[in-house]
């Protein structure tokens, strides 16, 4: 379903463990768009027990594997469609190149990819340290490993296209969080918003 006349939307990617989740929040703190997580969305649903695709979305996000496009795409659209703001960071999503040409063409195009570049090793520690605590039933070592090899044969090469057509806004991700610089009102003007306020 497209997207109403007017809708921002900026992808934000990278690999498990990089930050999206966490640079996100201050994202929101600081501009107040609307986050929108995939791998939360999908977990809210799987959790929803009328929902028919539950036992599917655990089957895939116990392995590490990209949940049908079709699920993912409807549970965004639908928090897209319901929303009173227009400009949305959406995390975690596209994760395969079929999933970035359906949105582009049937829902909106991104303006902007974030791209939190981090060194896996660092990832993998601040996943194995969360697992401690998270019940994730995807924060074990085996499964952190298939993700690591989904990011690096589907994901990077949705970053790549970005690349190549100029969306991509590369993000260090390896220091604190609190050091890993995210987006600031110099990047807001490059994009000509001028009705975002960038005063505060
Ligand atoms: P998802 O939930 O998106 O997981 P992920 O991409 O693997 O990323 P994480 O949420 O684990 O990490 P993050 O980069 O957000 O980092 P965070 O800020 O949390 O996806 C899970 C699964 O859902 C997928 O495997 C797939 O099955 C399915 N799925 C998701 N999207 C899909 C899609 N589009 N299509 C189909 N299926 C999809 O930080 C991680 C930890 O590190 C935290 O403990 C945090 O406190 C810490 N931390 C963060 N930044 C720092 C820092 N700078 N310094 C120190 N610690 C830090």
């Amino acid at each position: 379903v497209k997207a109403p006349e007017g809708t921002i939307v900026i992808f934000v990617l990278g690999g498990p463990g990089s930050g999206k989740g966490t640079q996100c929040s201050k994202i929101v703190e600081d501009f107040g768009f609307v986050h929108l997580s995939a791998g939360d969305l999908l977990r809210e649903e799987q959790q929803n027990p009328n929902s028919k695709d539950g036992d599917l979305i655990k089957t895939f996000m116990k392995e590490g594997k990209i949940v049908p496009m079709e699920i993912t795409i409807k549970l965004l659209s639908k928090k897209i469609q319901g929303s009173k703001s227009n400009i949305f960071l959406i995390d975690g999503f596209p994760r395969k190149q079929d999933q970035a040409m359906h949105f582009d063409e049937n829902v909106v195009e991104p303006s902007l990819i974030l791209f939190f570049d981090c060194d896996k090793e660092v990832m993998k520690q601040r996943l194995l340290k969360r697992g401690e605590t998270s019940g994730r039933i995807d924060d074990n070592i085996e499964t952190i490993e298939k993700r690591f090899k989904v990011f690096q044969e589907d994901s990077l090469p949705v970053i790549k296209h970005y690349e190549e057509i100029g969306k991509v806004h590369r993000i260090p991700s390896n220091e604190s969080a609190d050091e890993c610089c995210t987006i600031d009102n110099g990047l807001m003007d490059q994009l000509d918003w001028p009705y975002l306020d960038h005063s505060s």
